[in-house]
């Protein structure tokens, strides 16, 4: 019988229509599963990766008013001049570095950011260091372009923390560039500025490339300044940090990031993008300008809500049997591991059909760890709460 979870709808063409390049892009994991969980009744769903909240109101007000007052046109291809200077006025007082309008990009969502980033990068005899397991678009856009992914295992034991040493040992000759992404996904871990520094450091000193994912930026559940690369390194010419409204201000569907990097990147990086969506969505620029000239304390109490959440998923994770988790400090997942050799992915799909739960099994993400799962807390703490009450007992009768 095949299962549900290998079948591609890529497979079995007769005669292929698309082009080599797209056989690096795979059915993604998550996507199986949310498909799977669509059919069934009573799911709670741990698999959610985006907030789960409204997005404030002054920002859908400024969206419509945007609308309203004939804001539908194209803008500039750099991105709305006022979006432009918000976010460089907004990125040097956090990061205490002087930016310039010149030194950002706005992009159809983080998405793009990456997309431009990666693709424009990725080349034949070019190497990607990529944490193992990391968000789903990295790799498949390197490979789609020939570039080849090292992957850099990480551990639940570890807290998934990155080794800087083991980062800084696994260059070689053929090394082009370094993909972080903190707070992770799928991990919630954030990278301390130790770690950061010292990899973007010493991958300045080797003429080694640093894209950084930053969605998560302003999820940090914990007491600590956020360590983007901005704030690390010496100079922008060998850094690319992305960005985007969609996790911060729960605005994913608006579909408005950015890149920030040296100006000489940006120019070309501007031509490349008006070959892919000209230009990011208007209107939406405009509420990203409201959601960062506004009052931001929406922002706070949507992380104080994930920290509640956080606090209380780690306590469950650690109630669960088989489970072991660790103290994740950004975004909203968790990572925790089955015992070794255990299949996440047999796991996972056996409790959304017995038990209702949709978790993302490990190797969605990566081959470092088909026995994780990938529990998101972007719910409602009655909800988690009732997926671990089913969890708890299920996994207890399980035999690994
Ligand atoms: C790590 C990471 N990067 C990028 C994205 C995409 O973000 P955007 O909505 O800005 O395209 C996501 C969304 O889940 C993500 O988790």
């Amino acid at each position: 019988m095949v299962n549900p979870m290998d079948m591609d709808q890529y497979e079995h063409t007769a005669a292929p229509l698309f082009g080599p390049s797209l056989q690096a892009i795979p059915m993604p994991g998550i996507r199986k599963m949310i498909n799977m969980a669509a059919g069934l009744d009573d799911v709670i769903h741990l698999s959610i990766g985006q907030p789960d909240f409204p997005t404030p109101e002054h920002i859908v007000e400024a969206h419509i008013d945007a609308l309203r007052a004939g804001q539908t046109g194209y803008t500039l291809d750099a991105g709305l001049p006022e979006l432009l200077t918000a976010l460089k006025d907004y990125y040097s007082e956090r990061y205490e570095r002087q930016l310039t309008e010149d030194n950002i990009l706005v992009t159809t969502g983080a998405t793009e950011a990456m997309y431009l980033a990666l693709t424009a990068t990725a080349a034949p005899g070019r190497q990607f260091l990529v944490p193992d397991p990391s968000f789903v678009l990295y790799a498949p856009l390197i490979r789609m372009n020939g570039g080849e992914v090292k992957a850099i295992p990480t551990r639940a034991e570890h807290g998934h923390q990155l080794d800087p040493q083991e980062v800084i040992d696994a260059i070689d000759m053929r090394t082009f560039a370094i993909v972080l992404n903190s707070p992770s996904n799928p991990t919630g871990t954030v990278y301390p500025k130790e770690t950061v520094e010292a990899i973007v450091q010493e991958a300045a000193y080797r003429g080694i490339y640093v894209f950084s994912d930053e969605v998560y930026d302003h999820l940090i559940l914990d007491d600590m300044d956020y360590p983007s690369v901005i704030r690390c390194t010496s100079d922008l010419d060998h850094v690319m940090a992305v960005s985007s409204f969609s996790k911060t201000y729960s605005m994913a569907g608006l579909r408005i990031g950015w890149i920030i990097s040296s100006q000489g990147a940006i120019k070309k990086l501007r031509r490349y993008h008006m070959f892919t969506t000209t230009v990011a969505n208007t209107p939406a620029q405009w509420a990203g300008v409201a959601a960062l000239t506004g009052d931001r304390s929406c922002v706070d109490q949507m992380v104080d809500e994930y920290r509640r959440r956080r606090d209380r998923v780690v306590q469950l994770v650690g109630e669960t049997p088989h489970l072991t988790g660790y103290w994740p400090q950004g975004g909203f997942y968790i990572f925790p591991s089955l015992p070794p050799n255990t299949d996440g992915q047999s796991v996972a799909l056996r409790m959304l059909e017995e038990i209702g739960v949709c978790v993302i099994p490990g190797d969605a993400f990566g081959d470092s760890a088909p026995n994780a799962l990938r529990i998101s807390y972007s719910n409602s703490m009655d909800k988690i709460e009732e997926a671990f009450e089913r969890m708890i007992p299920w996994l207890a009768k399980q035999r690994f």
